[in-house]
């Protein structure tokens, strides 16, 4: 599929650089468009005309101002970001909303699913702990989408798991809040942990 970045920082370049591993058309959009080798590179309107997709990989406090310059209302976006406060350390939304939420009543056209936002950028390409993938939850409100993204999430290789409408992004949103603290505080390695949801 033809997917365009907005937002090509660690985790836009490593979730791009994943998806083009599996077969996709990748563009990385920036402020300052910038090369990244061997990949379209230009601005965040031309990745927004180059993708289907959208993946949203940009820091919190400059997100509702850039998609609302963006206007994408036909798409389906990819929301991997977390609206953290300033300092990284807590959630600016939630509870009664959240990032997803925001997002979605400023591209009211656009078909939005929160996912990937709880896996360190770091994990994307060693989703496999033994025989077990590290599970990712995904939510929205478009059927047709979730399936696309649900599609895209086990290609990669990892287990994905609905956790139902948009709103659901109340409670996916803080679990990255956990991972960030378990990195950060607790010094256990973006690359060595990862959620995974056990089922019978
Ligand atoms: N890093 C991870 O492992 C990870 C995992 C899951 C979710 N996330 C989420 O992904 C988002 C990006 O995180 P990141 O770790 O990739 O951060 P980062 O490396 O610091 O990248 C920040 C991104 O925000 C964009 N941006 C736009 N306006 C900006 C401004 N005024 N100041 C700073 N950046 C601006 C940058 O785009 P340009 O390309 O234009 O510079 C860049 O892509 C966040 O919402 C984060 O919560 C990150």
């Amino acid at each position: 599929m033809k997917i365009g970045v907005v937002g090509s920082g660690s985790m836009g370049t490593a979730l791009g650089k994943a998806l083009a591993a599996k077969g996709h058309s990748v563009f990385f959009g920036s402020r300052t468009p910038r090369s990244v080798a061997g990949f379209q590179t230009g601005t965040y309107e031309e990745a927004v005309r180059h993708g289907e997709i959208i993946i949203l990989t940009t820091t919190w406090e400059c997100t509702l101002n850039i998609v609302n310059g963006l206007k994408i209302n036909d798409k389906i976006i990819i929301d991997c970001t977390n609206p953290e406060t300033h300092d990284g350390r807590g959630l600016a939304v939630g509870h009664t909303t959240s990032g997803s939420e925001e997002i979605a009543k400023i591209c009211s056209g656009a078909r939005i699913v929160k996912a990937f936002c709880h896996v360190y950028a770091e994990m994307l390409t060693v989703p496999a702990f033994g025989t077990e993938k590290a599970s990712v939850f995904y939510c929205g409100d478009d059927s047709d989408a979730k399936a696309v993204i649900l599609k895209l999430i086990a290609e990669m290789g990892f287990d994905p798991v609905d956790a139902g409408p948009l709103k659901s992004a109340r409670y996916i949103e803080p679990l990255a809040m956990l991972m960030v603290q378990l990195v950060r505080e607790m010094k256990m390695g973006p690359d060595r942990i990862a959620m995974k949801l056990l089922k019978r």
